[in-house]
């Protein structure tokens, strides 16, 4: 499967149409555009190509593209699991709740530190870091495909990711 492969150019036509002379068209653009591609990121021919049709410097969409936090410039897993890192989780664990995913996913410390989040090489999984949920008399917090969970422990997150895998199977 190729990973940097951006949408066609026919459908990017018909997004930037869609959003064409609308307030806040540049974002709605790139948002739809994202969530377009299989693997939810902009590749830089999809950067490129953007600031081509809409005759804006290619470093003004970069700039938007890095500015906001729900733009991705690196491929994303299938499912998305949120670890927050903020001080009420981290003592409660969340540090090792973090570490149990990377040691399911058999990712090396290394690749930890040096990424804001990371996937696993199936693209199934992307793992990322928040500072707090704001539902920290909840912590640890762990979001999974937009669902909160909370108090987790590792037992009960190892549970949840075996029913996330599960049901992807039985869907596949
Ligand atoms: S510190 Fe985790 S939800 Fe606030």
């Amino acid at each position: 499967m190729n990973t940097e492969k951006s949408i066609p150019d026919k459908v990017i036509d018909e997004i930037i149409e869609k959003h064409k002379g609308k307030p806040g068209a540049l974002l709605s653009t790139l948002e739809e555009i994202q969530e377009n591609n299989p693997f939810k990121f902009l590749p830089k021919e999809t950067l490129t190509a953007v600031a081509k049709k809409l005759n804006i410097p290619y470093s003004q969409i970069y700039n938007v593209a890095t500015f906001y936090s729900f733009f991705n410039l690196k491929p994303q897993g299938k499912h998305t699991i949120i670890v927050c890192r903020g001080t009420a989780c981290h003592t409660k664990g969340s540090k090792e709740l973090l570490e149990d995913i990377c040691r399911t996913f058999a990712i090396g410390e290394e690749d930890q530190e040096a990424e804001q989040f990371f996937t696993t090489p199936d693209n199934l999984f992307t793992v990322r870091t928040v500072a707090c949920f704001g539902q920290c008399a909840q912590s640890p917090v762990v979001e999974v495909d937009g669902k909160i969970y909370s108090n987790v422990n590792s037992r009960k997150l190892i549970k949840i990711l075996e029913d996330v895998k599960k049901s992807d199977l039985k869907n596949n």
